[in-house]
């Protein structure tokens, strides 16, 4: 690892042991929507729209996006605003959903085809309208034939204001991502054989669509880091070079703030850090330390008078209003994450080294959830579901992953509070809306089942979701 970086390896992971509990301000539930309710109204139009993104090294390739003006749209409201949301589709061939990842919102607006909606062909329209319940960092993304569309870009950011208790100096979001592109500005296969290991990588890592890019940054001072794992595929091990860095939040909601030394990432997965900045002229750096090499993703360069003293002590967020379980009354539910078996479709995939492309319209498995595959990225052919909770009930799930392979496991709809693990003896607990399982680990979280409908519930390696490791759940 890089000099100044503290990494500590056991299974791959590795976190700061947790700062005592202190007590931490809550948000309160919304009110209704009222009349002075701020309402943000848009349209996205999904569509094809050539690019020569500055990580393309000069390269144009027929990118994906959501929006005219930016391939990389950031929705930021704050807290208690209305979002209505106007997608029409022009890709052509394609159907399309959005999906807004971790959001605890009504079921009808949660953009799974032929779950929650039916999917949105080309031409046509579907308008999503809700209010967030909760403040923090979040995204949301494509959920048909998700490896080809999100790896091809269809996603943005979403951020939702109102739980900082002490105002920072300067914030960045980084979206992390690869693209797939060959010499020729074309994509390269999203899914190959890999899918049944880790995934299919792709060739060019990004940062907010550059190479590690290098922002300014005021010295000496308390900046907010929004660090997004977009990625379809790659997970990640974040740290923060040449500065002090706490984590602040995880996956939006409020931690009590811990030192970051590095922080496992999977797909889907965010974090929120304070750093402080180094003194002018210095130069710090988020770093993906996973192996084999270090890779720098965004350089932060420090400049004029320091404009804090004193150490780095960031104050708690303010947390969400997220529903506390009752551990002494729920209800455990094991889910085993496995490599599909006799129970599910035999594995019909070419032979290895071959590009499946169209494996979303195969009926390629190679995973399961508790037996259970659902294949196809189209999300035809809705199997029961895994299992029915009854709203209001406290529920234990048991992640169980008896893979040799990692799997950020992914629920819709709720937020998990994340309990403990068989492997990490210092996992803090904290809430999620996905948990990355490491191989052959047991994960437990708990939540209360309050939001009425059918959630999805798979792992956000897209291929694996999308070659059986795809579930759902109902409440009901
Ligand atoms: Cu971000 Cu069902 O996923
Ligand atoms: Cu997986």
């Amino acid at each position: 690892a890089a000099a100044g970086a503290v990494v500590l390896r056991s299974h791959g992971s590795s976190v700061a042991a947790p700062a005592p509990a202190a007590t931490q301000a809550t948000l309160g539930e919304l009110p209704p929507e009222s009349a002075t309710t701020v309402v943000h109204d848009f349209t996205y139009v999904a569509a094809e729209r050539p690019n020569a993104l500055p990580c393309f090294g000069g390269r144009t390739a027929p990118i994906w996006t959501l929006s005219a003006e930016t391939p990389l749209p950031v929705i930021r409201i704050r807290r208690g605003d209305t979002i209505a949301a106007h997608l029409r589709n022009d890709l052509k061939g394609q159907d399309v959903t959005i999906h807004w990842h971790g959001l605890r919102i009504p079921n009808r607006e949660d953009g799974v085809p032929n779950l929650t909606q039916a999917p949105v062909p080309f031409g046509a329209s579907f308008d999503y309208r809700f209010r967030p319940p909760d403040a923090g960092t979040f995204f949301f993304h494509t959920h048909c034939n998700t490896a080809e569309q999100l790896g091809r870009g269809l996603m943005g950011v979403l951020i939702v204001e109102g739980d900082e208790s002490r105002p920072f100096d300067d914030e960045h979001i980084l979206v992390l991502r690869d693209w797939s592109i060959d010499e020729n500005g074309r994509f390269l296969p999203f899914v190959t054989n890999e899918a049944a290991r880790s995934g299919t990588f792709g060739n060019i890592r990004s940062t907010n669509n550059e190479i590690a890019p290098t922002y300014d940054v005021p010295a000496g001072a308390d900046i907010r880091l929004r660090i997004l794992n977009v990625d379809r595929t790659r997970i990640m091990m974040a740290g923060i070079e040449g500065a002090e860095a706490f984590v602040i939040a995880i996956d939006g909601n409020a931690v009590e703030p811990f030192p970051l030394k590095t922080w496992q990432m999977g797909p889907a997965m965010r974090i929120d850090v304070a750093m402080r900045s180094p003194a002018d002229g210095k130069v710090a750096r988020l770093v993906d330390y996973f192996a084999p090499e270090p890779v720098p993703l965004a350089h932060f360069a420090a400049h004029g008078a320091d404009r804090r003293t004193g150490a780095l002590a960031p104050a708690p967020l303010i947390a969400s209003p997220i529903p506390v379980p009752d551990l002494d009354t729920a209800e455990k539910l094991p889910f085993t994450f496995s490599q599909a078996t006799d129970n599910s479709v035999a594995p019909t995939g070419p032979a290895d080294g071959r590009f499946i492309d169209d494996l979303c319209t195969s009926k390629t498995v190679y995973w399961a959830i508790n037996k259970q595959s659902w294949p196809m990225g189209d999300h035809l052919h809705v199997p029961p579901p895994l299992a029915t909770l009854t709203r209001g009930k406290s529920y234990v799930f048991e992640l169980i992953n008896v893979t040799p392979h990692m799997h950020p496991i992914h629920f819709h709809g709720h937020t998990w509070k994340v309990l403990k693990s068989n492997k990490r003896k210092h996992l803090p607990v904290h809430h999620a809306d996905t948990v990355l399982l490491l191989p052959n680990e047991r994960v437990q979280v708990a939540f209360v089942a309050d939001n009425p409908g059918d959630w999805m519930f798979h792992c956000h390696i897209i291929e694996h979701q999308e070659t059986g490791m795809m579930g759902y759940v109902r409440v009901t």
